[in-house]
């Protein structure tokens, strides 16, 4: 990625990485990703806001040359290797550069990474860094999404660097405004990434909201020229506002689960309920987090396999309890063959939820029409007092 200006003295120095199609080994990457850096130069020093992804730091360093740049200031909002794994080649190639981090960031960037101690300096809510004309005010951000997270604020310029937080996997663009699918991709981001720590996601857009950012430039995907944008998404999704929804996660082997699952969805359909459907196991785990954000209710559908739940659908039960969506309700369908055990597997995980369960239908073989009328009801329970 070129060097971009933001602002007079500030750039984007980062990296995109268009190929990338996978994250931490679970998040699909479609659009790739971006490792966001940003150097602010003042009159006296110039300072390095994160890093970029082992493998990426030629391009880092070749953005900073274009420039003439060598920060005196690295500073580690996140020590999570996407943005601090380049952190002990920088401080190589910049011997003079102090690193900035937080008590906790110091803690966790020794587990994680090789650095000197003796180049650290740490801060924690309130410091400042005084670069000449340009002030860096540092926020402390626990859980978003790592215990040690910190926002970093431009004070003249008003420029927010919230590291991960309201950030989108996409290497497409660099306004998020100039994006078709820019939303969507944030959506899917948030709920992969920040669904499970919704408190402290409201805690820090607090913090955010009151320093009034004209601009914020996250570490992952596009800048937000207009912050009111993604303030306004993250309040509802933070709050865990739901609408009308119910998601439906279900695998089938020969079709019996398949049918209570069209059943269902039908009803509710009926009923003017929007419903996803997302057949496992070759579901996009990332458009199932992204109708996760906002559904209401949830479905599992699952056949007994070898005594117990599908294994395709016990990854997606704990999925679903891993991303603490803020549905109030779920459901369960199944169906078994001689002796069944899905069911009871199912339940068993989604107890491990915030979430009622409204109700289970286990046939055995293929449903009858009392069963069908079942799933019918299903949908009712599943959907009270919701119009
Ligand atoms: C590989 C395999 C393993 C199965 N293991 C069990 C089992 O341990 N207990 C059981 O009750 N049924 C078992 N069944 C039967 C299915 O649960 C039954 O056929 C069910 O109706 C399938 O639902 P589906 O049509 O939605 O795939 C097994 C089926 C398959 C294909
Ligand atoms: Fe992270
Ligand atoms: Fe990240």
């Amino acid at each position: 990625m070129a060097t971009i200006q933001l602002e007079h003295g500030v750039y984007s120095v980062g990296a995109k990485d268009w190929q990338r199609r996978l994250f931490d080994g679970l998040i699909p990457l479609p659009q790739g990703t971006s490792y966001n850096a940003y150097l602010v130069q003042g009159n006296r020093d110039a300072a390095l806001i994160d890093t970029v992804n082992p493998g990426f730091e030629d391009e880092l360093l070749a953005n900073l040359a274009t420039l003439g740049v060598s920060p005196r200031y690295i500073v580690m909002n996140h020590a999570e290797p996407d943005h601090a794994g380049s952190i002990p080649r920088m401080l190589q190639e910049f011997p003079e550069a102090r690193l900035v981090l937080t008590g906790k960031g110091a803690d966790m960037a020794a587990a994680m990474h090789e650095l000197p101690s003796e180049r650290v300096d740490t801060v924690s809510t309130g410091d400042t860094l005084e670069l000449g004309g340009k002030t860096l005010r540092f926020l402390e951000a626990p859980f978003v999404h790592w215990p040690e997270t910190m926002l970093t604020y431009l004070e003249e310029d008003k420029i927010l660097f919230p590291c991960d937080f309201l950030g989108a996997h996409t290497a497409a663009g660099i306004y998020a405004d100039e994006l078709d699918d820019w939303e969507s991709a944030a959506k899917r981001y948030f709920g992969e990434i920040m669904m499970p720590l919704r408190k402290a996601g409201q805690r820090a857009l607090q913090t955010v909201e009151d320093l009034e950012p004209t601009l914020i430039a996250p570490s992952h995907g596009p800048v937000h020229r207009d912050p009111e944008r993604v303030l306004s998404l993250y309040r509802r999704w933070t709050a865990g506002e739901t609408e009308a929804k119910v998601t439906i996660c279900y695998v089938s082997m020969w079709g019996a689960t398949d049918k209570l699952v069209r059943t269902l969805a039908d009803a509710l359909i009926e009923q003017g309920v929007h419903v996803r459907l997302f057949p496992l196991p070759e579901t996009d785990l990332g458009e199932l987090a992204k109708e996760l954000v906002d559904s209401r209710a949830i479905v599992l559908g699952a056949p007994t396999v070898l005594g117990g739940l599908h294994p395709a659908a016990a990854y997606a039960a704990l999925l679903v309890r891993a991303l603490k969506p803020p549905a109030e309700r779920a459901a369960l369908l199944s169906s078994y063959g001689w002796g069944g055990g899905a069911a009871r597997q199912a339940k068993e995980l989604l107890e491990g939820t915030k979430m009622e369960l409204a109700g289970a239908v286990e046939v055995h073989g293929t449903p009858r029409p009392a069963q069908y009328t079942q799933v019918r009801e299903l949908a009712t329970s599943l959907t009270r007092g919701w119009q």
